[in-house]
């Protein structure tokens, strides 16, 4: 939480868009959270701006319909009901909701119906909205006024000016409701009162002054990977207390190519941390020799990793603190998806250590959403290359390299991503995917090189276009790019003679292949 800052809450009722609720609100610059629809109200949301209760899969008389505590109506702040958020307020007072023929989802028209409405104010006679419904409303509760309607939901968007409560059977959070953002700036701005308190300047400034009442004189230990949260919260950490943070950067043997060198160099030379670097690589790759099992691999790396990371904390001896680079998404005790940063974070999660070791655990993007916490890096300073990196997993290429994991085939590997990454990178296509790699296959095949057979690896290109990970598909990069990666791999790299492009969707595949 925020103190200090006006504060919208969202209960969520799991639709998938509970995040980007609260994401939109946010930019515009109101503080928001997320509780999970059987939250009950305490002291400290008394002074809430307003609620607004998400949309969700269920239909109002599901026998294990979500439904929200009462308490929640008896405040004085706006509420704003949202596809599910809006039927239940219907159902719950005294309004009628019916379940529908057939489902309205996807793109629909609303037509305003003139009325002088304080949500709609600004928007057209007709608009674009993003529809997602099976049940639909026939009757208004007490109290409503119908201020838009489309073909499927005579009550599109609904308000009681009295009570102050609004509802939209439409998602204005999505795009492809074209007005969206003009809605909710009404609701937020015009019906809330909100001031639009709350910023990333604001946010690095309090961060900083809470890190530094928090930790008082004492020294903070936090592992960096170079991955964006952990490279933003150091930077953040530094900035609050300079030389008494210290940062473990431990190399597993199976990071990309010049990667070490990378985040050292940056981090010590131009951010001036202080970063220690424990080269374990020799020690993951033996406990790594002749497994083959994915999920071997994984476990053996994660302990591997706490073991090092433990024995560099020790070293450090004067460390009450402990820093971790939780996000809010991490956090959200919530019904709906979540995004990838739950598993990627497993990696960084020292298991057990704060209490075997006595410390206290700080983590200050706590309450950021992933690009929140891209445009907190970018506010203190942080380089663009790792601002808008590209998600990389904690086993690294062990997961990558489809068998065996040597130190042979991580080199080889290393060397075709390099390839793949740079030749993204210089075509401007890197920020167009939300991640790329290569995978080294088992498997050999015949080939002719000038005069001479040859009998090498193959390796498959992997590029992805996703927002929140949960699902993706395959990017359809040009075939003239793709050529030119192949023919690069193919004539650089001696061990590598076949190149694949993996044209599979999340799902049925997973990005990774392991
Ligand atoms: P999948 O392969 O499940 O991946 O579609 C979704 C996202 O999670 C990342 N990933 C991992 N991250 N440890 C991590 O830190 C892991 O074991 C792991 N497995 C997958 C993957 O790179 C993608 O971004």
């Amino acid at each position: 939480m925020q103190p200090g800052h006006q504060r919208i809450l969202i209960l969520d009722f799991g639709s998938q868009y509970t995040q980007l609720i609260a994401r939109r609100v946010r930019e515009l610059g109101v503080y928001t959270e997320i509780r999970p629809f059987d939250a009950t109200p305490g002291e400290a949301d008394d002074n809430l701006s307003a609620l607004i209760l998400s949309g969700g899969p269920d239909s109002v008389y599901d026998e294990s319909a979500p439904q929200p505590s009462r308490a929640w109506f008896e405040g004085s702040y706006p509420i704003l009901g949202i596809c599910y958020g809006m039927q239940w307020m219907m159902h719950a007072f005294g309004g009628k909701v019916v379940s529908a023929d057939h489902r309205e989802y996807g793109p629909a028209t609303v037509r305003l119906n003139g009325t002088d409405s304080r949500l709609l104010k600004g928007l057209g006679p007709e608009e674009q909205v993003w529809a997602s419904h099976g049940d639909r409303i026939d009757a208004a509760a007490p109290g409503f006024v119908t201020v838009a309607s489309s073909e499927a939901a005579p009550f599109a968007a609904v308000e009681d000016v009295e009570r102050n409560w609004y509802g939209v059977q439409f998602h204005p959070e999505v795009v492809h409701t074209a007005n969206g953002t003009q809605l909710l700036r009404n609701f937020v701005f015009d019906i809330a009162g909100c001031r639009g308190d709350w910023t990333i300047a604001s946010f690095v400034e309090e961060a900083v002054t809470e890190l530094q009442q928090q930790v008082g004189d004492e020294r903070v230990i936090c592992g960096l990977s170079g991955g964006v949260d952990s490279s933003v919260m150091a930077l953040l950490l530094h900035r609050a207390l300079g030389d008494r943070l210290t940062c473990i950067f431990v190399n597993n043997g199976v990071l990309r190519k010049g990667e070490a060198e990378q985040v050292l160099g940056d981090f010590r030379e131009r951010y001036h941390l202080e970063v220690r670097y424990a080269d374990a690589a020799a020690t993951f790759l033996s406990r790594l020799a002749g497994v083959e099992d994915p999920e071997r691999k994984r476990k053996i790396i994660g302990e591997t990793f706490i073991e090092v990371f433990e024995e560099e904390a020790e070293a450090v001896g004067d460390a009450r603190f402990l820093a971790q680079g939780t996000i809010y998404p991490d956090r959200i005790e919530s019904a709906s998806v979540k995004g990838p940063s739950a598993t990627i974070k497993t990696h960084h999660n020292v298991g057990g250590l704060p209490e075997r070791m006595h410390l206290e655990l700080v983590e200050p993007l706590r309450d950021l959403f992933k690009d929140e916490v891209r445009r907190v890096g970018r506010e203190l300073g942080l380089d663009e290359a790792f601002v808008s990196r590209h998600p990389f997993p904690g086993p690294g290429l062990a997961v990558r390299i489809i068998g065996d994991v040597t130190a042979e085939r991580v080199a080889l590997l290393q060397e075709a991503d390099k390839i793949f990454i740079d030749e993204l990178r210089a075509a401007g296509l890197y920020d167009r995917t939300a991640q790329a790699f290569v995978v080294l296959l088992p498997v050999k095949t015949v080939g002719v090189m000038g005069d001479f057979r040859t009998y090498e690896n193959v390796v498959a290109l992997r590029a992805v276009e996703t927002t929140d990970f949960m699902t993706a598909n395959w990017a359809q990069l040009p075939h003239d790019f793709l050529a030119r990666v192949a023919s690069r791999i193919i004539n650089e790299i001696s061990g590598i003679n076949r190149v694949v492009y993996d044209i599979t969707c999340k799902p049925p595949g997973t990005i990774e292949w392991e």
